[in-house]
């Protein structure tokens, strides 16, 4: 059935590959110089706004988000209202102001290579894959409306599937009671403004699961919600048909008031449009994709954090014949700030020094500076290498220990 929709798109409705901009890069000054003296015009009338489905045909996150960016900062949305449609190969993507580490498994991302980015806009961690389809509003600032939005979809959830959702005071989509298939978050801006959702159709929920599982840390972290994959409700659901009721769903609306404009409505929108998101045709859409890739964006951004943990020693790495009344205890406590260890402290168990372990603070100084990751590790083990005399180029059992509770620290939720 989407099959068919998308056919009928294609032949009834204008299909453009890329879009038209209205301002070239070298313009984008004076570009926004003519907004700012439009703002202090009236908005147009509802009726003088028509409203554009923009398909983004990437599914990399970054080129998404730079896309959703540049359309932020470069259009005019006073009289043009757009609704952009898109998915994403698996990510995880974390609010402006979050912690990846805290949010996400970040040492199974890596592994699995489930990117994971940092969005501009405020909010919670979301996963995403190719069963999950996100949406975004754009309007001009004044005419921002998380409410008419959510219930748009609401509408289009009951219309195309017979789907019955609400939405709650947390301004979630909630199906079957409790369960939840949206995730949300805007930015406004001093022009426009944008807001978007994920809505779960199909996803993943296993790589969801474990990939949002959370690491303990004194910083706080988000609490997370029961979801559901639409498909669960209406097994009709499905990404594509999801895009084109929702689509059906935005044109039929006036750009304000939520009324029913049937067919009228939509025979006088722009329609849906393939969108390309490449350099020809968003002029300086790489350099902020760029950007929002790079690990000082995605890691680096993130606020200061401390991690502890405690780690009994094994008794054959203890200083034989000796009677130890209390616990023996390894514990590392690290500091992390912009993504790097600023701060380190260890306390080693007296058995553990009585037995030959060296501590140094000079191998553990060796960390300060290093990217709370594997490369922090790699730093270690180099320095207690280089630290003996011995030249010998493997690490005793005690090192061997201490290097896999630091492993532990960096590498385990
Ligand atoms: C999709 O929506 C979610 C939820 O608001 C958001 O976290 C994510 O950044 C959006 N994706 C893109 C590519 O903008
Ligand atoms: C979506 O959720 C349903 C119900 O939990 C599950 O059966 C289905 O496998 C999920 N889809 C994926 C791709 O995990
Ligand atoms: C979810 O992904 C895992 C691999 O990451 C796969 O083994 C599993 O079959 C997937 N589940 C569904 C329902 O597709
Ligand atoms: C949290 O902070 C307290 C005091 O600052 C510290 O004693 C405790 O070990 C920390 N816990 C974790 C899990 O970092």
């Amino acid at each position: 059935m989407a099959q068919t929709m998308m056919k009928k798109i294609a032949s009834s409705a204008c299909v453009v590959i890329g879009i038209t901009r209205r301002t070239s890069s070298r313009s984008l000054v004076t570009g926004s110089k003519a907004l700012t003296a439009k703002k202090e015009q009236e908005l147009p009338a509802e009726r003088e706004v028509t409203k554009s489905v923009f398909m983004s045909q990437s599914t990399d996150i970054y080129t998404n988000l730079a896309l959703e960016d540049w359309m932020y900062r470069n259009m005019d949305f006073s009289k043009h209202h757009v609704m952009m449609v898109w998915r994403n190969e698996p990510c995880v993507v974390i609010g402006r102001h979050q912690n990846p580490w805290l949010e996400s498994n970040v040492p199974l991302l890596t592994e699995k290579d489930i990117a994971l980015a940092r969005r501009n806009s405020g909010g919670g961690t979301v996963y995403h894959d190719r069963g999950n389809l996100n949406v975004t509003f754009f309007t001009p600032r004044e005419r921002y409306d998380r409410k008419y939005n959510l219930e748009l979809i609401k509408r289009a959830l009951f219309r195309g599937f017979g789907v019955k959702a609400v939405i709650n005071e947390r301004q979630d989509i909630i199906v079957r009671d409790k369960y939840k298939v949206s995730g949300t978050a805007a930015k406004l801006g001093r022009l426009s403004a944008y807001h978007h959702c994920t809505l779960l159709v199909d996803a993943n929920k296993t790589d969801l699961s474990k990939a949002l599982a959370k690491r303990e840390t004194n910083a706080t972290a988000s609490t997370p919600s029961p979801v559901a994959n639409l498909t669960e409700v209406n097994n009709r659901v499905t990404v594509d048909a999801l895009q084109t009721a929702l689509g059906y769903e935005y044109m039929r609306t006036p750009a304000v008031t939520l009324q029913d404009g049937g067919q009228d409505m939509i025979s006088k929108q722009r329609g849906f449009q393939f969108v390309n998101p490449s350099e020809d045709w968003f002029p300086g859409l790489s350099e902020i994709r760029n950007e929002l890739q790079s690990w000082d964006w995605c890691y680096g951004r993130t606020p200061v954090f401390t991690v502890s943990r405690s780690f009994p020693v094994p008794e054959e790495l203890l200083a034989p014949s000796k009677l130890y009344s209390a616990t023996q205890e390894l514990s590392i406590n690290m500091k992390v700030e912009k993504g790097l260890i600023s701060d380190v402290t260890l306390n080693i168990a007296p058995g553990l020094i009585e037995s030959g372990f060296h501590g140094e603070a000079s191998v553990i100084t060796h960390l300060i500076g290093k990217r709370f990751t594997s490369e922090a590790l790699a730093a270690l083990q180099d320095a207690m290498l280089t630290r003996r005399d011995s030249g010998e180029r493997k690490l005793d059992d005690r090192e061997q220990f201490v290097a896999k509770c630091f492993d532990q620290v960096v590498n385990t939720v």
